[in-house]
């Protein structure tokens, strides 16, 4: 690993925040549906765990962890290739296999999990797929002030952490709770409409604290089992 950061394993993107994402940051994933959030987050552990024999958590609470595992063997990165570095937990499953559980709200259920599999899996990169179901599901009462101590919980595990989160299509809010002032680096994706019929996938780096990082957005593009970013054309050049 290149001293201090995590890959993000998109050629052509880690380049553009001097190599990645700061080791211990707490990052959010931001995009509308369907922009490839889940995707990208599984691709960072899975090559983390096979170019760099990174150990990584992927919490799923919006896709079972069936679901997801199915989706990422079409993309070709199939689970069981890492299955001695990821693992993915389906929190809802848990919940409702250990009765005894039922009590415990989610984050803390979540907390537990993360916790202990830290202790005997000593794993780098955490995923949290996605923040605003957390969100749903632990019915905080007062959400600014709960979410500001997850912040400051994830930051103590001593993991980084991507928080994946849904853009609301309308209002283009990055965050509805200040999730974007808490979080240390912020990556946002989008699908832009280029002209009347096509739509490009494009990522851009919002924020990265402690790195200097590019700002512009790139076209992502995903060939060959690789993510891909290059310079976004715009639409007044086509
Ligand atoms: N081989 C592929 N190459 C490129 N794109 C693909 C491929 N297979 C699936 N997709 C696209 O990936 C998208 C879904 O990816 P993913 O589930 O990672 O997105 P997401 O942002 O997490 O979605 P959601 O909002 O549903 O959670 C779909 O829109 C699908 O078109
Ligand atoms: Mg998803």
């Amino acid at each position: 690993m290149e001293e201090g950061y995590v890959k993000t394993y998109i050629e052509g993107f880690d380049e553009k925040m001097q190599g990645g994402i700061p080791e211990g940051s707490v990052v959010l994933l931001v995009g509308q549906p369907g922009t490839m959030k889940s995707s990208i987050a599984f691709n960072m552990l899975y090559n983390g765990a096979k170019e760099e024999s990174l150990n990584g958590l992927y919490v799923t609470l919006e896709q079972s962890s069936k679901s997801l595992a199915k989706h990422m063997v079409t993309l070709g990165m199939n689970p069981m290739d890492v299955v001695n570095n990821i693992e993915i937990i389906d929190i809802g499953l848990i919940r409702k296999k250990l009765t005894q559980l039922q009590e415990q709200s989610w984050v803390q259920v979540f907390k537990m999990y993360a916790k202990n599999l830290k202790e005997t899996n000593d794993y780098q990169l955490l995923v949290i797929d996605s923040l605003p179901v957390l969100n749903v599901l632990a019915k905080f009462e007062n959400p600014r002030e709960d979410l500001f101590h997850l912040f400051e919980w994830l930051r103590d595990l001593g993991v980084t952490t991507v928080l994946i989160t849904e853009m609301d299509a309308d209002t283009k809010k990055l965050s509805e709770h200040g999730e974007d002032f808490l979080a240390d680096g912020i990556i946002y994706l989008r699908n832009a409409e280029i002209g009347d019929i096509s739509v490009q996938r494009q990522i851009r780096c919002v924020k990265m604290r402690a790195a200097n990082h590019n700002s512009d957005y790139h076209s992502l593009l995903f060939d060959g089992g690789q993510f891909k970013a290059t310079k976004a054309i715009s639409q007044s050049k086509i």
